[in-house]
């Protein structure tokens, strides 16, 4: 994915920092925009993976909505000239200040994901004298074959509204005069890489519509969340995805009623490939089974590997020769600078022989990366840099 004179760019820059190839970026969003677009489907980007200001332009910019699950991801997502009316309010505990700011904004719904917080959502907007437009969140009981951490639709998780729970709900709401119930919402889980996960979310959904149908209710907007995952591995090899075989399935499974409008909020699908996170070898150490290469990028930048154990590969950008005869291939313990024996990106990981100041990509870092990184051990704020800048 780099090109060849990057190598000169990045040696002037202080590591450690994220690079987002703008690029990358934007073929994602044009073969995401031509697939979702055959069916009619509205995309909300999930700005929790990557909230940068030029990221959310560039999406933005392609007729993206946004996914938001705090008052702040919604200021900004303003900011950045998202249309309010394309405005989705996620999240599982909102609070008052938040629930006002996405009031004042006149979003375009609300998730909801309790009885009590339906009630919160109606008196607030009665004190405003307006009508909070909701979509229920439920909980489709549906496995999502990822990481525990990252699992959102069991119900064991404390995630939206359980399906036992929907007649209770649904009295409530009778009551609840200034809420205005115009969707239903879904979302199983993250990094979903097998598919047919979503075409059983499409079935549980389809039982739960019919439901709804037998109580008279009209749902006029149907948010299957987000949640694709994204190749880890091999990330030059896919770093597009199929975007058409993932918005057909829904074609074929989803049973839509007439004029109905179908709503997805993907992140990592659409971020993850186009940014890495660039660091430099500090030392080189001998261990008892193994070699350390100690990186200045560590947990604080790239906190996905320590948390639940996620793969990033990586790569010595400053062995252009990797694979060539004369080029040895060691065994690294590859591991950051924090004061913890979790600050590790990859145990014996194959690299050619790599030395103090050389250049590491750990790629695949565009989504969950940047977002997540923390002053801990009162490190700086990781920086970044853009393919189109640079
Ligand atoms: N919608 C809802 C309601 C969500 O909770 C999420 C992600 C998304 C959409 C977007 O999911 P995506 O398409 O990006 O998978 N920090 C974790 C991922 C946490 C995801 C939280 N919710 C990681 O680094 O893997």
């Amino acid at each position: 994915m780099f090109k060849p004179d990057i190598l000169n760019k990045f040696k002037n820059i202080p590591t450690p920092f994220y690079y987002y190839d703008v690029e990358v970026l934007k073929q994602t969003l044009d073969l995401l925009k031509k697939e979702s677009d055959k069916y009619g489907y509205i995309v909300h980007y999930a700005t929790k993976a990557n909230s940068n200001n030029k990221i959310l332009d560039i999406i933005r910019s392609y007729g993206l909505g946004a996914d938001c699950v705090s008052g702040n991801e919604i200021k900004k997502a303003i900011e950045c000239k998202f249309n309010p009316n394309h405005i989705v309010f996620a999240g599982v505990g909102k609070s008052d200040e938040e629930i006002n700011i996405a009031l004042d904004h006149s979003i375009f719904c609300f998730n909801c994901e309790s009885l009590q917080e339906m009630e919160v959502i109606n008196e607030l907007a009665k004190a405003k004298g307006t009508t909070a437009r909701i979509a229920l969140r439920i909980n489709p009981n549906v496995n999502a074959n990822t990481h525990k951490y990252i699992t959102t639709g069991l119900e064991e998780n404390k995630f939206g509204i359980n399906l036992w729970e929907l007649d209770n709900v649904i009295t409530t709401l009778k009551e609840l005069k200034n809420l205005k119930l115009i969707g239903l919402h879904f979302h199983i889980g993250s990094q979903i890489t097998d598919i047919g996960s979503f075409k059983t979310l499409c079935i549980r959904v389809n039982e739960i519509q019919s439901w709804f149908v037998s109580h008279k209710i009209t749902i006029e907007n149907i948010n299957v969340g987000g949640g694709w995952g994204v190749d880890y591995h091999e990330p030059d090899k896919n770093r597009f995805l199929d975007f058409a075989s993932y918005f057909k399935l829904y074609n074929d499974f989803l049973e839509l009623r007439p004029g109905q409008k179908v709503h997805f909020e993907l992140g990592r699908a659409v971020v993850a490939q186009c940014g890495t996170l660039i660091s430099r070898v500090l030392y080189i150490k001998k261990g008892v089974n193994t070699n350390f290469a100690i990186l200045d990028a560590g947990m604080t930048e790239l906190m996905r590997p320590a948390l639940y154990q996620a793969y990033h590969k990586i790569e010595n950008l400053s062995k252009s020769d990797v694979g060539s005869p004369k080029s040895e291939v060691l065994k690294y313990d590859v591991v950051g600078p924090i004061c913890e024996s979790s600050d590790c990106f990859g145990k014996a990981v194959n690299l050619p022989e790599t030395f103090r100041g050389d250049i590491i990509a750990l790629r695949t870092a565009g989504a969950y990366g940047e977002v997540m990184s923390s002053a801990y051990n009162l490190r700086d704020r990781v920086k970044s840099f853009y393919s189109d800048d640079i």
